[in-house]
């Protein structure tokens, strides 16, 4: 009885009135018509035992007396989910799976009852569930484990097919495991609940249970693939170069165009909130006012450039996710959570520009040919694809990289440059000191040798 007295402390003694749809969670909704009654305690307006429960009879379910053996519509009668059409993955009544049993520190039993599939059941016990580790607690949110843990139970191969866990076990990974309690159902909206005093990214801050699920076809950047669809986000309205753009914060529910993978990561990457010291606003270096940036945002400016320059499908029309470069090195499970390689990059990079040898394995050849940018040992065709390597020059990019070391960090910065075209970076040591450019090329001054000009080999 202890367990039910809690719920009835904790969930039940709560005002109908207050009722919030999970779609609706920042707008409180009037209590729905009930496809079968749901009597309140007309006294108290509350919910009750008899909310849920018929004390008499129950024809046909589970055997727990319920008003309706079929949980989900017990449930939706009063909360409403965001899309009954194209069930979430974890809701499909056909596809969604079972609770696999106790695992990760909760002792919930498996669920075998196969008319559960895709219940709320699987994740949320109507009366709680008790904390093994918080002895005298339930889980928050009436769920069966605490955070990342509940995900954990079925996001490890089995019976989900990608190994989500396996990411965040990786040298290199958003601090999911890190951090617990820090993350609260209330938290959307207020930029300080995301920064420095309370820093954290739990699996319910990139993805909505209730709303994810897989694309019939695969979005073009920067649209949001259904997977991290219904969960705030914060969108902006870009300025001049260099600047900080006005942000307005958007809700789960809110579906107002665009719906970006970018601006996920802007609710803890950007100046909306506060960052640890050094860290990029990745808003300011984004902006599409910018003289030069990946094109995360939008299309880049220099599109004119060799497609042959390009790894096969890429282009400078095409536009990229910030999780092209920062996913996991194992390509087999998508999504920025983890990666073997420094800054959660899914290839390796050095973020110096002290002389190596450039490897064809690194960040920048996902995209761009390492035959053309690294190598000297390819034809005067295939390294004029870049402008900045006029054939029978020993100046442009193959002669700096591989005769004399100088790595990409050296004059590029990975982002973006707010005073520079072609990402362009002065003040790094080794590096350039200035950079202009020319209708014909363009002049340096770098740490290396005094100012030198360039001609370009194909118009801009
Ligand atoms: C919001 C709906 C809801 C309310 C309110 C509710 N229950 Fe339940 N109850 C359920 C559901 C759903 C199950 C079945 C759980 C399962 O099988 O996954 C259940 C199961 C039970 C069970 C059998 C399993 C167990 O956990 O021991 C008992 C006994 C029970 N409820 C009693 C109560 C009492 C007494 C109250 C009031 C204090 C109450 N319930 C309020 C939904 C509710
Ligand atoms: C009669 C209406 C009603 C039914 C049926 C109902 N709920 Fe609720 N539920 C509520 C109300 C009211 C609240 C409190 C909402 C608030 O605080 O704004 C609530 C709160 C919740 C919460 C949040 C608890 C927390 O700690 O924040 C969860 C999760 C939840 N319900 C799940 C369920 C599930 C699962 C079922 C089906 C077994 C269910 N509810 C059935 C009315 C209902
Ligand atoms: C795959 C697991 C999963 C399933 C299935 C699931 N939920 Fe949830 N639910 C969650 C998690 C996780 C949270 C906590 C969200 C957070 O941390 O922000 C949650 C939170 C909630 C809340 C509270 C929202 C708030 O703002 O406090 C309600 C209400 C709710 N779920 C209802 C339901 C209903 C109704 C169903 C079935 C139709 C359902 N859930 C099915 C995982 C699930
Ligand atoms: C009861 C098992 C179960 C639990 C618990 C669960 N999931 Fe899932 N989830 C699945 C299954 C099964 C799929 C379908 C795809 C698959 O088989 O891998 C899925 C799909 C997803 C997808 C969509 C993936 C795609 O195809 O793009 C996301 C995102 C996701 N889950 C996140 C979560 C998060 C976050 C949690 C914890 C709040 C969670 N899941 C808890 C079983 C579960
Ligand atoms: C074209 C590839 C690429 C894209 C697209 C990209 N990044 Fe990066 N990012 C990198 C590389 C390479 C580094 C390694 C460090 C460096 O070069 O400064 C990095 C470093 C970082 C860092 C740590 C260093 C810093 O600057 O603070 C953060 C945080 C980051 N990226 C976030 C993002 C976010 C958020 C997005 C999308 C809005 C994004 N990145 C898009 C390649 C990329
Ligand atoms: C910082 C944000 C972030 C966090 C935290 C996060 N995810 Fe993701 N996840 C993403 C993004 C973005 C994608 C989609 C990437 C893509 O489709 O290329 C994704 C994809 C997924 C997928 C689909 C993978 C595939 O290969 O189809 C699953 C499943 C998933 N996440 C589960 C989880 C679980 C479980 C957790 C917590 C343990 C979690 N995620 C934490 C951002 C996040
Ligand atoms: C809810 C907050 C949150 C969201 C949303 C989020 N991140 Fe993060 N991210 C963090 C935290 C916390 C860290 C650990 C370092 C820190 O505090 O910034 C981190 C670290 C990173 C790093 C490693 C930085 C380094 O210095 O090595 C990269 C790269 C990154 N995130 C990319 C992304 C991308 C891409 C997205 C969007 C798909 C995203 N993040 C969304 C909170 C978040
Ligand atoms: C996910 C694919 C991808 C990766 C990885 C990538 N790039 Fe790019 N890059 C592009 C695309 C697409 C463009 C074309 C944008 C345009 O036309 O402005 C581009 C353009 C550029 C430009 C020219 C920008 C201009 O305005 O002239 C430079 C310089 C550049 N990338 C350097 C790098 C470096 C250095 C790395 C490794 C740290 C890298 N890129 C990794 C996709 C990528
Ligand atoms: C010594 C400085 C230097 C180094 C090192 C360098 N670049 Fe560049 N890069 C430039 C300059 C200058 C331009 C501008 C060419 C122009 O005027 O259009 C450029 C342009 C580019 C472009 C735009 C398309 C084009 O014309 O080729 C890409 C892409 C690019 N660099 C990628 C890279 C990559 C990848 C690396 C590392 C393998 C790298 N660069 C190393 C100086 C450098």
């Amino acid at each position: 009885m202890t367990r039910l007295n809690r719920f009835l402390s904790a969930a039940c003694i709560l005002l109908a009135s207050s009722l919030a749809g999970i779609a609706a969670a920042q707008t409180p909704a009037p209590l729905p018509a009930a496809a079968f009654p749901l009597p309140l305690d007309k006294k108290m307006n509350m919910v009750r035992c008899t909310t849920c429960h018929d004390a008499h009879f129950q024809s046909g379910g589970n055997g727990m007396l319920l008003r309706s053996g079929d949980i989900n519509a017990l449930c939706t009668d009063c909360h409403t989910l965001a899309d009954t059409a194209s069930p979430a993955a974890h809701l499909d009544p056909s596809t969604g799976v079972l609770w696999p049993g106790p695992q990760y520190g909760t002792l919930f039993p498996r669920v075998t009852d196969t008319s559960q599939r895709g219940f709320c059941s699987n994740c949320h016990q109507a009366h709680g569930w008790p904390d093994e580790a918080n002895a005298g607690q339930d889980y928050p949110s009436l769920l069966v484990n605490r955070e990342e843990n509940l995900c954990f139970a079925c996001h490890d191969g089995s019976p989900a097919a990608k190994n989500v866990i396996a990411s965040f076990a990786k040298s290199y990974r958003h601090p999911t495991t890190d951090y617990s309690n820090r993350h609260t159902t209330t938290e959307d909206g207020v930029a300080a609940n995301f920064g420095t005093s309370n820093r954290h990214a739990e699996c319910t801050d990139c993805h909505d249970a209730h709303v994810a699920r897989a694309d019939a076809t695969a979005p073009v950047a920067p649209a949001a693939w259904n997977s991290i669809r219904g969960v705030s986000r914060i969108a902006v309205t870009n300025g001049a170069a260099g600047t900080a753009p006005a942000y307005t914060y958007r809700g789960p529910t809110d579906t107002t165009a665009p719906v970006a993978e970018y601006q996920l990561c802007f609710k803890c990457h950007s100046s909306w909130t506060t960052r640890p010291a050094g860290q990029s606003d990745l808003a300011v270096r984004f902006n599409t006012n910018n003289p030069s940036f990946h094109p995360v945002e939008g299309q880049g400016k220099n599109l004119n450039i060799n497609v042959n320059s390009f790894v096969p499908g890429w282009n400078a029309l095409r536009t990229t996710y910030c999780s092209d470069c920062h996913a996991d090195n194992d390509a087999s499970v998508r999504g920025p959570h983890g990666s073997q390689y420094r800054y959660l990059l899914k290839r390796p990079y050095v973020a110096s520009g002290a002389s190596r040898t450039t490897a064809a394995t690194e960040a920048c050849f996902d995209c761009h040919t390492f035959a053309t940018y690294a190598s000297t040992v390819s034809s005067d065709t295939v390294l004029g694809y870049s402008r900045f390597n006029r054939p029978g020059f020993e100046e442009g990019h193959s002669f700096h990289v591989v005769k004399k070391g100088a790595p990409c960090y050296a004059c590029h910065d990975s982002h973006a440059s707010s005073t520079k075209p072609h990402l362009i970076v002065t003040g790094r040591v080794p590096g350039l000191n200035s950079y202009t450019e020319t209708a014909t090329g363009g002049s340096c001054s770098p740490t290396c040798h005094g100012t030198q000009t360039y001609r370009i080999n194909y118009a801009r």
